[in-house]
């Protein structure tokens, strides 16, 4: 039987990045789906570099399905490296069209990912301040 799934998107689920609670946080996202009630964790290190605030290392948890496993492993790619700024332009399409898109019944579950690196960035702006 064919998966629903991009090939990209199995490799993620197989092998996610980045995956693992970080104990030295700077910042944790947490964000919860309304539609299925699964629930991820985003963990980021802010390090200073020439004037900017650059994302040094970022890990996820997620209790979700495949898709959300996915997209949370592609975030965590996409920001690593990233100034806090770019990596709050990240959208919920990049992630899915990273992972050569996702079947739309899993789109919310997209969501997560970019919502929760959104969260975290936001908690340690706000905590700075
Ligand atoms: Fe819950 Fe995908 S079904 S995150």
């Amino acid at each position: 039987m064919k998966s629903i799934y991009s090939e990209k998107v199995m490799e993620h689920f197989r092998n996610p990045r980045n995956m693992g609670e970080m104990k030295n946080a700077d910042s944790i996202g947490e964000v919860g789906n309304p539609v299925c009630g699964d629930l991820m964790y985003i963990y980021i290190k802010v390090k200073e570099e020439n004037g900017q605030e650059i994302i040094a290392d970022i890990s996820f948890q997620t209790f979700g399905c495949a898709a959300a496993i996915a997209t949370s492993s592609m975030v965590t790619e996409l920001a690593k490296g990233k100034t806090l700024n770019e990596a709050l332009k990240l959208t919920r399409n990049d992630v899915a069209e990273s992972l050569d898109g996702l079947p739309p019944i899993k789109m919310h579950c997209s969501n997560l990912a970019a919502d929760g690196l959104h969260d975290a960035i936001i908690k340690y702006k706000e905590k700075k301040e």
